[in-house]
C-alpha cells in the first residue's frame, strides 16, 4: 500500500498531462454516469486521480467527496476544482477503508479505473456497498488485466520491477461480477468498451418490503 501511494504521488504530474485514451468511450460512461445523478445526491467518488471526472459531475450533485490515496493526485485535483470555481467537491486523502465514510450516506459511490489496482478488492467493493444508501449506486470502469493481450500481461512484471507499473490484480470479468453480486449489488448497466475493459452499474438493493420471513405458520391455503 505505501508503495502504491509513491508510485502513484510520483505519477501524478504525468498523469495529469496524459491524454484520454479512448475519448468516445470516456463521454459515453460520462453520458451513463448522469443519467443516474440527482441534483441531491451526495457523491463519494474512490481513486479520483486529479479529478476531472468529479469535476464533469459535481456541477448535477449537490456535493461529491473525492478521495485518492495520492497526496500529489489530490493537491493537482483541488487546485483544477478551485481555477474552475467549482466548489461542492470536498477531497480527502486515503484508502476507501482508511477514510471510514459513514455508512448509509451516499447516493452513488464512483470507482474508476481503481479496482484493478488494488490488492483486496473486495473490501473496496464491501466499502463501497456499505457507503451507498439503499438503493444507491456503485459505478466502476474496470480494466481487465486477465483479458489483455498476452503480451503486455508478460511486460506487466518487468514494468512493475522497474517501477513504471503499480501492482495490478487479475480481475476478469465474471470473478468481478460474482463478487459484486456476493457483496449484495444487483447490476443494472453493464458495458464492455473492449475485450479487456468494462463499465457497471450496479445497484445497492432498497429495503426489503416483506414484513415478515421464513414459512407462514398460521395460513392455510383458504386462511386469507
Ligand atoms: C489510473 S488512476 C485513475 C484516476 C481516475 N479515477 C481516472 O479515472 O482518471 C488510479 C488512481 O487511484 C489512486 N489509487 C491507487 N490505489 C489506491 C487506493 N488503494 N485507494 C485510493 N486510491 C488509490 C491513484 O493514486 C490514482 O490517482
Amino acid at each position: 500500500m505505501k508503495d502504491s501511494k509513491t508510485f502513484w504521488d510520483n505519477s501524478a504530474q504525468r498523469y495529469a498531462k496524459s491524454r484520454i485514451q479512448d475519448e468516445v468511450a470516456y463521454r459515453k460512461k460520462l453520458e451513463i454516469t448522469q443519467h443516474y445523478l440527482q441534483p441531491d445526491w451526495s457523491v463519494l467518488e474512490f481513486g479520483c486521480g486529479t479529478g476531472s471526472t468529479a469535476m464533469v459531475h459535481a456541477p448535477c450533485v449537490k456535493e461529491v467527496l473525492a478521495t485518492d490515496i495520492s497526496g500529489n493526485m489530490l493537491a493537482i485535483a483541488a487546485q483544477k476544482a478551485k481555477d474552475a470555481g467549482i466548489g461542492n467537491i470536498r477531497f480527502q486523502q486515503g484508502t476507501l477503508e482508511s477514510i471510514h465514510p459513514p455508512a448509509a450516506s451516499f447516493d452513488a459511490v464512483l470507482g474508476l479505473n481503481i479496482l484493478h489496482l488494488l490488492e483486496d478488492p473486495d473490501s473496496a467493493i464491501s466499502a463501497s456497498y456499505k457507503a451507498l444508501k439503499p438503493g444507491g449506486v456503485f459505478i466502476t470502469s474496470t480494466a481487465l488485466v486477465k483479458e489483455m493481450n498476452p503480451f503486455v500481461r508478460m511486460l506487466i512484471p518487468l514494468m512493475q520491477v522497474l517501477k513504471l507499473a503499480p501492482y495490478v490484480n487479475r480481475l476478469d470479468k465474471e470473478d468481478l461480477l460474482a463478487r459484486l453480486s456476493n457483496t449484495g449489488f444487483r447490476i443494472d448497466y453493464l458495458w464492455q468498451p473492449a475485450a479487456e475493459s468494462v463499465f457497471i452499474v450496479a445497484r445497492k438493493q432498497p429495503h426489503n418490503c416483506r414484513l415478515f420471513s421464513g414459512e407462514p405458520s398460521s395460513l392455510s391455503s383458504d386462511g386469507l
